[in-house]
C-alpha cells in the first residue's frame, strides 16, 4: 500500500455525513414547487436556500448547507403544541376535544367530523383547539408558555418571525372561519381572535433545520431530547403524537407516505419537514419550494433518499433477542475472586449449581427479558441467581416489567434474586424498584464479583461452612508453602514479623519497590488497582504480595478490608534462605508457578464464556 497517497486520516467522514452531503448536491439540483405565498411575508424566502441536518439518538448533529438559515416553523408546531396539551390539560380533556382519524384533506379545510370535532391535530382546525385549550390553560400567558416548551424541544430559546406573523394575522381569513366553526360547535371556549393571535405566533416561531433535527430526535427519543438530556414531555404524550404524525402529518399525502417512507413526519409551508424515526433518529431539513400539498420538494426528497438508502420504513424492523445473554455460567466454572478455606471451596464445588449468574448486554427489552426468563427455566434451579446489567445500556418499561414479575415468580420458587451492574442512584434502578416494589428475594450488589462473594457465602452458610474471619491460621495451610515440612515451615516464620493492620489500612501500595511478601494469617484484605478494580479478596491462609519474588515493583495496591494480620517475610531474607536451601526455594517456586498456571486458568475461563458463541 502507498502510504504517501493514503488521504489524511482528519479527511475521514461518518458515511452518514457523506450521504448527507451527496443528497444535499443531488436535490439542490431540483428546481421545482413554489414558495407559499398565501402568507405574503412567506413569498419573500430565498428559494434557493437549502439545509439538512440529522440528530442521532446519542445526542449528535449532522449538518449540510443552510442549516442554520432562520425559517417560520408553521405546521411544525402543531405534533409539539398537540403534545404540550396532553401533558398540560390529561389525556381525556385533549382526546375528547381533538379525534385521531385522518381527514384525507388539505390542511386548510373547513370541515369537521360528524361529531362536529376536528379529525385530528395536525390539520389546522384540530391545531387551532390546541392552541385554544392552551390558551384555556394558560389565558394570556398561552403563547410564552408554547414558545418555552418548543425551545426545550429544540434545547435553545426560540424566537418569533413578528413580520411573518403580522402578515399571516392580516390574511387569515379562512383560520379565522375555521376558528368561528370550531367556537359555533362549542369546541373552542375562548375568544376566536385570542386564539388564532396564539395560533399564528406558535407557526411565526423561528427555527433552523438544526432545530427541527433536535426536536425530532426528541420525538423519537420518547421525550427525552438527547442533545440537552432533558424529559421535555412524557412518553405517552409522545407516543400519541407520533401516532398522529404517522396517519395524519403529510395530510392528504399520509398514506401514500407512511406506505413509501415509513418515517412519521410533519411539513411546513415555511419549507421545514421534520421526521422522526422512533428510536433512531431526527431529520430536519429546509428548502422553501413546496409541492401541491404544501410539503418542501426537496425535502420530501431528502427524506425518501435517506429511507430508501438505508431501508429505513419503520415498519421494516426484526430484533434476536438471543444477544442479550452475553455470558451465562454458575461458580463452579468462574466463582468470585475470594479466596476460600478448604472447607469452603469443598462445600462450593459440591454445590456449585446453587448460584447462576446471567450476564446481559444491550437494552432490557422486552423479548429480551421473555428470552432470559426462557433460558432461566432451561436448567436447573439455583438458589440464587444473579443478574449483571453493567452492559445493559437501557431498559424499556415493558423490560422492567417483565423482569419484575420474574423475580416475582422466582420468589415462589425460594430463588434469590441478586443484581450487580446498577447505580442506585441511577433512572434505571428507581425504574426497577418501581416495578419490583414489595419483593423481598432481591438484593443488589454493584460489582458482580461482590455480588458472587456474597452468594458464595450464604451457599457455604446454609451447607454449615462457617466462615470465620479472625480464624488465625499457622503457615501449613499457605498453598504457596505446600510441600514443606513443619521444620522448613517454621525456619520460613522465623524470617520474618508478625503485622497488625486497622481496617482500611493500606499494606502494599502500587508502584512502590517490592521488599517484601506476606502472609495472612487473620482478616481479610482485597487487592485492587489503582483504578479501583477489585482484582481478589483474600482470606486467612492465602499469601500476598507474593509476585515480589518475580517483579521489582508492586502492580496493586493490598488493603485491609477488616482487622487483619499478617506475617511479613523481607525479601532479601528470603533470598539469603533459598540460596542457603535450593531445594526448599525451587518448591516455592514450582508452587508460586502452579497458583498463578491456576489464576490463568479461571482468567482463560471467564475470558471463555465471554466470548463463546
Ligand atoms: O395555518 C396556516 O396556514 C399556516 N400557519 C401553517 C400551515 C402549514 O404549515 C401547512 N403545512 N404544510
Amino acid at each position: 500500500m502507498n502510504h504517501l497517497r493514503a488521504k489524511d486520516w482528519a479527511a475521514l467522514k461518518p458515511p452518514l455525513l457523506r450521504f448527507l452531503d451527496a443528497c444535499h448536491a443531488d436535490f439542490a439540483a431540483e428546481t421545482g414547487g413554489n414558495v407559499a405565498d398565501y402568507i405574503p411575508e412567506l413569498g419573500k424566502a430565498d428559494p434557493d436556500h437549502f439545509g439538512i441536518s440529522l440528530a442521532t439518538l446519542d445526542g449528535h448533529v449532522y449538518e449540510v448547507g443552510d442549516s442554520r438559515i432562520p425559517f417560520t416553523i408553521q405546521s411544525m408546531s402543531k405534533p409539539f403544541v398537540f403534545a404540550l396539551a396532553l401533558d398540560t390539560l390529561g389525556a381525556a380533556r385533549v382526546e375528547n376535544a381533538i379525534g385521531v382519524e385522518p381527514s384525507g384533506d388539505p390542511f386548510n379545510s373547513i370541515r369537521l367530523n360528524a361529531d362536529n370535532h376536528p379529525f385530528n391535530p395536525m390539520v389546522n382546525a384540530g391545531a387551532i383547539t390546541c392552541s385554544g385549550l392552551i390558551r384555556e390553560a394558560k389565558g394570556d400567558g398561552a403563547f410564552e408558555y408554547i414558545r418555552s416548551a418548543l425551545g426545550r424541544f429544540a434545547g435553545r430559546e426560540l424566537g418569533v418571525d413578528e413580520a411573518v406573523f403580522t402578515s399571516e394575522s392580516t390574511t387569515g381569513d379562512r383560520n379565522r372561519a375555521i376558528g368561528y366553526l370550531l367556537r359555533t360547535n362549542s369546541v373552542l371556549k375562548e375568544d376566536v381572535s385570542k386564539v388564532l393571535e396564539v395560533y399564528f405566533r406558535q407557526c411565526a416561531i423561528l427555527v433552523t433545520a438544526r432545530d427541527i433535527a433536535v426536536m425530532a430526535a426528541t420525538l423519537a427519543n420518547r421525550g427525552k431530547n438527547p442533545v440537552t438530556g432533558e424529559q421535555v414531555m412524557t412518553p405517552y404524550a409522545i407516543s400519541r403524537t407520533l401516532s398522529v404524525m404517522t396517519s395524519s402529518g403529510m395530510y392528504d399525502y399520509a398514506g401514500e407516505w407512511i406506505y413509501r417512507v415509513g418515517i412519521p413526519a410533519k411539513s411546513g409551508v415555511g419549507g421545514g419537514i421534520l421526521a422522526a424515526l422512533p428510536a433512531r433518529l431526527g431529520l430536519g431539513s429546509y428548502s422553501p419550494k413546496l409541492d401541491s400539498h404544501g410539503n418542501s420538494v426537496r425535502g420530501i426528497g431528502v427524506c425518501e433518499a435517506l429511507s430508501a438508502h438505508y431501508d429505513l420504513h419503520m415498519l421494516n424492523r426484526s430484533d434476536d433477542a438471543r444477544n442479550s445473554i452475553i455470558a451465562d455460567y454458575n461458580i463452579g466454572k468462574s466463582p468470585s475472586r475470594r479466596s476460600r478455606r478448604p472447607h469452603e471451596r469443598h462445600i462450593l464445588a459440591t454445590h456449585h449449581q446453587a448460584v447462576r449468574i446471567i450476564e446481559l448486554v444491550g437494552p432490557l427489552t422486552f423479548s429480551n427479558v421473555d428470552y432470559i426468563s426462557r433460558q432461566l427455566a432451561a436448567k436447573p434451579r439455583p438458589q440464587f441467581v444473579i443478574f449483571d446489567l453493567r452492559r445493559v445500556a437501557a431498559m424499556t418499561r415493558a423490560g422492567v416489567r417483565l423482569l419484575a414479575e420474574e423475580f416475582q415468580e422466582l420468589a415462589a420458587f425460594n430463588v434469590t434474586v441478586i443484581l450487580s451492574g446498577v447505580r442506585r442512584s441511577s433512572a434505571d434502578w428507581k425504574l426497577i424498584k418501581e416495578q419490583a416494589k414489595g419483593l423481598t428475594n432481591l438484593r443488589d450488589f454493584y460489582l458482580l464479583d461482590t455480588a458472587i462473594e456474597w452468594a458464595e457465602d450464604q451457599v457455604v452458610y446454609r451447607h454449615g461452612g462457617a466462615i470465620d474471619f479472625h480464624e488465625t491460621t499457622g503457615l501449613s495451610e499457605q498453598p504457596l508453602l505446600a510441600g514443606l515440612s513443619a521444620s522448613e515451615i517454621e525456619e520460613i516464620a522465623a524470617l520474618g514479623a508478625m503485622r497488625s493492620y486497622r481496617s482500611g489500612e493500606r499494606i502494599v501500595a502500587a508502584g512502590d519497590p517490592s521488599t517484601s511478601l506476606f502472609f495472612l494469617v487473620s482478616g481479610v484484605v482485597h487487592v485492587s488497582l489503582p483504578d479501583g478494580v477489585r482484582l481478589a479478596t483474600l482470606t486467612a491462609g492465602t499469601a500476598f504480595g507474593e509476585m515480589a519474588l518475580l517483579e521489582t515493583y508492586r502492580t496493586a495496591d493490598v488493603l485491609a478490608d477488616m482487622s487483619a494480620t499478617a506475617l511479613e517475610i523481607p525479601l532479601d531474607a528470603f533470598e539469603r534462605y533459598r540460596e542457603k536451601h535450593p531445594r526448599v526455594g525451587e518448591r516455592i517456586m514450582r508452587n508460586l508457578a502452579q497458583l498463578l498456571a491456576e489464576r490463568l486458568i479461571v482468567a482463560n475461563t471467564k475470558v471463555d464464556l465471554l466470548t463463546a458463541p
